[in-house]
């Protein structure tokens, strides 16, 4: 049931053509499949077998004469011709019945698809798997107003629509949606001059969120022609928003679909967050046209290669559009949280990994955010002009193809003239490297000597060293730069750089801009932290020395009991005073490493941390800056009012999070006061949700709960925003039972992901809270993922990673973990999925 990288085969049939046509019922859709098949020439085997689940088979026919295939697990084999023939099949499923939302499933009455990554499987008998790749005709018939599939539309009438995709695609790119949808259309011009008709189709009443959508999807257009010289190539571009959705979006030939969270956006019901994610997403999904479709990947092990360079590109897009190092500065944040967490526990695993037993599990941080630090990597050692160059050879070479990350590497290789052996172990080797740094000086020259050593991590006890991209920048004494920022290629073991002609010691700034996800180990004084805070001339390092500073200051208040750091507080004090920086960056700056991150700084240092104990350094922390800051903040928060027009652009959203960091402080000294205020003028949901946390922080929150709920139970967006703070947002030791009473309230339901994930999902991301001593946290997550696992097995699986961290706590948290985790593993029938999740973290 493991299946294994090395193992890869040819397909032994290949699909010359596909017609599908869909009689959509909801309980019992037929679907007709008519293929035609032709013997794999570079292929060992002439076995032929068909990938099908959950499907009932109606008729088989080959080239016109009935056959009766053998059903096997997974699927079907039968005795074929040995030449090219056609197979048509007939079969029936069940949409409505479809909880998992794979495959042909129904949500809120309209018919929709996921197919990535082995979903197609569900709705008819194919050979499920990227590389074989083939043309599709679709034609749907049902009486529901709106009929899509991928490619451009062919003909439509009373009853029926079809489509023809021209792109040969693999099964796991098919899409169809059938509903009562309103579309907010709009065209686009591509540089060549080709008319493209765009739609976003919503249901009835989500009309007015698709605005911003529409304009993100068009600047993703212009922006791939411009920076990537690539052009949309159908007709027709559709995005469908669906309610229940396992993931966030999925980029089908044409035909992309969202979930709503991800794609519908307005002033009144969506965060600045939310906009600029939406805006990421939509690209995203845009982005994948070329890299993931008219290039797909060989097998699903190769999944790093289309999602890391999306994601890749996805992040340039948004720092185009809005500020680099903001978004730099949130991306390091995330893949720290996600990532590093990822590939410190018993999930780690290569970006590309070489085995797996549902590649559903494998959608992670690593393959998707480290997969995006290595393109990024690649071109900071190639340089940019090396990697357009590149990039122009690989879209070239690989049109049309399912290709793999030696592929990529080879049109690198061949088009820098550099070997890439080396800078491969970064897709095969799981971990992340920790970088030691030592210093000297000596007449003028500042040696760096770093070491390099990854830990080992499941099923990979020993690491080689890897080529490492370290940008450094030297200050000196007065705070002048005066070596600019300099790439230095670590390859070995261990490695000295030397910069000669110095006048006197430097400050050195390392790993600018975050030039590789690698852990720095380096010896620093709070005194240099607070140096390179007020001096680095590189926005990352400038916030990164603060994220020190305060780190460092909260590592002594939980371990010795200190006291608020003094220096920590002036010098945030001086960047918040600074208006010369931007507001989102000093926003940025005021934020405090997650506990998370605290709880895995401590393991660093050989602590065992107190999830409790994390919480509450914190909050004093966040008091004391409230009090020291006392002065500025109302200053700050006052000049910081965005006056105009809401608009979710960077300025405006930047200057609402500099004012609202310091109205979630003055929100501990006021008694609430200013947030009351704010929540109650707030015509836009990010003053109005800003207002409403402040106020829970206060404690004050009850009746703005109460009113906001009445405010927006039409919203089951917004609504989710209010399951999800009321749990974050709780006091730790009653988290775990006000997250309990929202699984009773009559707005919960497991069926919708959204929803289970504001909810159990917020607990699991709320450590103290999550990790009560008593273990109730524990028990009721596993609770609902025996209650989910049924249902939506994908869902539960991915939510189980809120255990990955678990040999991080003292015994008695472990034991109540296992516990937990045993009790879910030895429930009848548990899927695969979860099974896998659960046996991995469990260990041995
Ligand atoms: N390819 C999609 C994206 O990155 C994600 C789809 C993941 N689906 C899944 N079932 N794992 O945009
Ligand atoms: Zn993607």
């Amino acid at each position: 049931q493991k299946i294994y990288l090395s193992d890869y085969q040819v397909p032994n049939y290949l699909v010359e053509d596909v017609h599908l046509t869909f009689r959509l019922a909801p309980e019992a859709t037929r679907v007709l499949s008519r293929i035609t098949f032709r013997p794999n020439p570079d292929a060992s085997s002439k076995d032929f077998f068909l990938h099908g689940e959950d499907l009932q088979l109606i008729s088989a026919k080959i080239d016109g004469a009935e056959v009766t295939p053998d059903l096997v697990v997974g699927g079907l084999t039968c005795a074929v011709p040995d030449a090219p023939f056609v197979w048509e099949a007939e079969v029936e499923i069940s949409p409505a019945t479809n909880t998992a939302l794979e495959g042909l499933y129904m949500s809120n009455g309209m018919y929709c698809t996921q197919c990535e990554a082995e979903g197609f499987r569900k709705i008819t008998y194919y050979p499920d798997r990227p590389d074989v790749m083939s043309v599709f005709t679709v034609r749907i018939e049902s009486d529901l107003p709106v009929l899509l599939s991928n490619g451009n539309p062919v003909t439509s009438g009373e009853g029926f629509a079809e489509w023809h995709d021209p792109w040969p695609k693999p099964a796991y790119l098919f899409a169809l949606v059938g509903g009562e949808l309103i579309n907010h259309p709009d065209t686009f011009t591509t540089k060549s001059g080709k008319e493209v008709e765009l739609n976003i189709y919503v249901r009835p009443g989500d009309e007015g969120k698709c605005a911003f959508g529409m304009e993100a999807l068009k600047k993703s257009m212009v922006w791939d022609e411009e920076v990537y010289g690539r052009e949309y190539d159908l007709d027709i571009f559709n995005i469908v928003a669906v309610d229940d959705f396992n993931m966030g979006a999925m980029e089908n030939k044409g035909l992309n679909i969202f979930n709503s969270s991800c794609v519908l956006a307005s002033a009144e019901t969506s965060t600045d967050m939310n906009f600029e994610r939406i805006e990421a997403i939509i690209a995203h999904e845009y982005f994948h046209n070329w890299t993931g479709n008219r290039i797909t990947c060989r097998d699903w092990f190769q999944l790093c290669l289309k999602e890391g360079l999306t994601v890749y590109r996805d992040a340039q897009f948004t720092a185009d559009m809005r500020s680099e190092p903001v978004k730099r500065i949130e991306d390091v944040i995330a893949l720290r949280a996600r990532q590093f967490r990822e590939d410190n526990g018993p999930l780690a695993h290569p970006v590309r990994p070489d085995s797996f037993v549902e590649i559903n599990n494998f959608y992670t941080a690593t393959v998707y955010e480290k997969g995006a630090e290595l393109i990024g990597m690649l071109k900071t050692l190639v340089g940019d002009a090396a990697y357009y160059k590149a990039l122009d050879l690989y879209f070239d070479r690989h049109d049309g193809d399912a290709a793999t990350i030696e592929d990529w590497l080879t049109v690198f290789e061949e088009s820098t003239g550099r070997d890439l052996s080396q800078f491969k172990r970064w897709y095969e080797q799981a971990g992340t490297p920790r970088l030691a740094v030592e210093e000297a000086y000596e007449d003028g020259t500042f040696t760096l000597t770093f070491k390099q050593s990854t830990p080992p991590t499941p099923g990979q006890d020993q690491k080689d060293p890897r080529v490492i991209p370290i940008a450094v920048g030297l200050l000196n004494p007065n705070g002048d730069e005066v070596v600019p920022t300099t790439v230095l290629e670590m390859t070995e073991a261990t490695q000295s750089f030397r910069f000669e002609g110095l006048t006197a010691r430097p400050t050195p700034s390392i790993l600018r801009s975050f030039s590789a996800p690698v852990i720095l180990e380096r010896a620093s004084s709070n005194a240099e932290r607070a140096f390179l805070l007020a001096h680095d001339t590189d926005p990352f390092n400038k916030w990164e020395a603060g994220r020190a500073l305060a780190r460092a200051g909260l590592v002594e208040m939980i371990l010795n009991g200190a006291a608020p750091d003094g220096a920590y507080l002036d010098a945030v004090l001086q960047v918040l005073r600074d208006d010369s920086l931007d507001p989102a960056f000093r926003a940025l700056a005021l934020g405090l490493p997650s506990q998370d991150d605290l709880a895995q700084t401590l393991v660093d240092q050989g602590h065992t941390p107190d999830p409790q104990a994390i919480y509450e350094a914190l909050e004093t922390l966040k008091m004391a800056m409230a009090t020291h800051m006392q002065d500025v903040l109302p200053r700050i928060y006052a000049q910081y009012q965005v006056t105009e027009a809401y608009q979710p652009d960077a300025a405006q959203s930047g200057a609402r999070s500099l004012a609202n960091a310091a109205l979630s402080l003055i929100s501990r000294v006021d008694g609430g006061t200013a947030a009351q205020a704010q929540y109650d003028s707030a015509d836009n949901m990010t003053q109005q949700l800003a207002g409403l946390a402040a106020l829970l922080t206060a404690g004050k929150g009850a009746q703005a709960v109460a009113t906001f709920y009445e405010q927006w139970k039409e919203d089951r967006l917004v609504i989710d925003k209010w399951f999800g703070l009321q749990i974050s947002l709780a006091d730790p030791a009653q988290a775990a039972e006000v997250a309990e009473q929202l699984t009773q309230h009559p707005d919960f339901t497991m069926k919708n992901p959204n929803r289970f994930r504001a909810t159990l999902g917020a607990l699991a991301m709320s450590p103290a809270g999550f990790h009560r001593a008593d273990g109730a946290g524990y028990k009721l997550l596993a609770d609902w993922l025996i209650k989910l696992d049924p249902l939506n097995p994908q869902t539960t699986a991915r939510m189980c990673s809120a255990f990955e961290t678990w040999k991080r706590y003292d015994s008695d948290r472990q034991a109540l973990i296992a516990a937990q985790l045993d009790r879910i593993l030895a429930q009848d029938g548990l899927s695969r999925d979860t099974t896998e999740m659960l046996t991995r973290i469990r260990g041995s």
